[in-house]
């Protein structure tokens, strides 16, 4: 494919994609009509596509409109390339601008630029204070992508010499043991011989930061409240001695959790709710709430503009709920984790003053908070402490 014709089908996913259409479904969907697209093609639309959401504010106003060309139009003059060699009209490149086209666009207001709806820039603002133009400018651009490496099974250096003769270039995270930031392959490490052994796992550095940041007494009896597919109980497990349970509200997101532990050299036991009463207390119960995932955004852009205030307030409802029921499994002296991929205060710290002035007999004893950076993403951690 041209790169016009690459733009083309940018142009014509993003344009599902404002119309309701998940992301990757749309991609998908696109990728099933176009079999003469190579794997070279799909991951250029794919970049279009979430550089295009990531700044649909700012390349809406550099274009001059809000649906998919105009959007692409405005993506290429961020980028200082010039329309007029892609809106060429010729093949499947995109038809040539108008003369309309060519005089709208102006630069974006303060506001545009910083990619985010109006209603919640107050609300970084208010979590983050002077640092919230930082995460929202992160929030624009790529994530990083980041492996944890096992260190049960390897060190950090073997590992990086491993995917080295893979064809993954790495370079260590600053002030984390286990991360590697992936510089070069990232392609590769799907099909990885040391991803597919459970050498290493996908992980963003700040939810590896605040795994790392745990301490919990040898042979600790954790449960992972809302284990998903069980990233940060890897993490512990990979570090520390316990005995490892994992529960989810939705078992299948556990699925592959018992293989993934096995390929780790971790036993992690699957509950199903009904086991819970049975199985408490724990020592500790981490709830990996679900969350807006703002602190994460850059990598899911089509979350930024669809969450609203009302779907804000219910996350935070939930969030209150699983804090409660989660709290009934520890043991008296045992400790509650409470953690989200997000920025925002009503789902960080408020949540965990709500519950801990509510309920009697829990202290919060730590609290702690990682930006949106190059490194990795936002991320909250808090610990609270049960009475004896
Ligand atoms: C942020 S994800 C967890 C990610 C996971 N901990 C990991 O590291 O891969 C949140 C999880 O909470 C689960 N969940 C949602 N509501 C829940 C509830 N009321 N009780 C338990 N789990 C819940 C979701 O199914 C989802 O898997």
């Amino acid at each position: 494919m041209t790169p016009g014709a690459r733009v083309s089908a940018a142009i014509s996913v993003l344009d599902a994609i404002l119309a309701g259409v998940p992301a990757e479904r749309a991609l998908t969907n696109w990728a099933r009509g176009a079999r003469y697209a190579g794997s070279g093609d799909r991951a250029a639309v794919r970049d279009h596509v979430f550089g295009a959401l990531r700044c649909l504010r700012s390349f809406g106003a550099l274009g001059g409109g809000t649906d998919g060309r105009a959007i692409l139009l405005g993506s290429l003059r961020a980028q200082g390339i010039d329309p007029e060699t892609i809106f060429t009209g010729t093949g499947h490149d995109p038809a040539p601008l108008s003369e309309v086209e060519r005089r709208a666009g102006r630069a974006p207001t303060e506001s545009e630029a910083r990619d985010l709806p109006d209603w919640l820039w107050p609300r970084f603002r208010a979590a983050l204070g002077e640092a919230a133009g930082a995460a929202a400018e992160a929030l624009r651009h790529r994530a990083p992508i980041c492996l944890r490496v096992n260190a049960r099974r390897l060190s950090r250096a073997e590992a990086q010499a491993r995917l080295a003769r893979e064809g993954i270039g790495t370079t260590p995270v600053q002030d984390r043991n286990f991360a590697l930031q992936v510089t070069e392959g990232e392609r590769k490490i799907a099909q990885s011989p040391t991803y597919r052994e459970g050498l290493v796992e996908l992980q963003d550095a700040s939810s590896q930061a605040a795994m790392e940041a745990l301490a919990l007494p040898s042979g600790a009896r954790v449960l992972d409240y809302c284990a998903g597919g069980g990233g940060k109980t890897l993490a512990l497990a990979a570090r520390l001695d316990g005995v490892w349970f994992a529960h989810d509200a939705d078992p299948g997101r556990m699925t592959d959790l018992p293989a993934r532990a096995g390929r780790a050299g971790s036993d992690v036991r699957i509950c199903g709710a009904e086991m819970l009463r049975d199985l408490s207390p724990f020592d500790a119960v981490l709830c990996d709430v679900p969350c807006s995932g703002s602190g994460t955004w850059r990598r899911a852009p089509q979350a930024k503009w669809t969450l609203t205030p009302e779907a804000l307030a219910d996350l935070v409802r939930r969030q209150d709920g699983i804090l409660r029921r989660a709290a009934e499994l520890v043991r008296p002296g045992g400790q509650m984790i409470y953690t989200t991929c997000s920025v925002l205060a009503e789902e960080n710290e408020a949540v965990v003053a709500g519950f801990a002035a509510a309920s009697k007999g829990w202290r919060v004893t730590a609290r702690r908070r990682w930006p949106v950076s190059t490194m990795g993403d936002g991320f909250f951690l808090a610990q609270l402490c049960r009475e004896e």
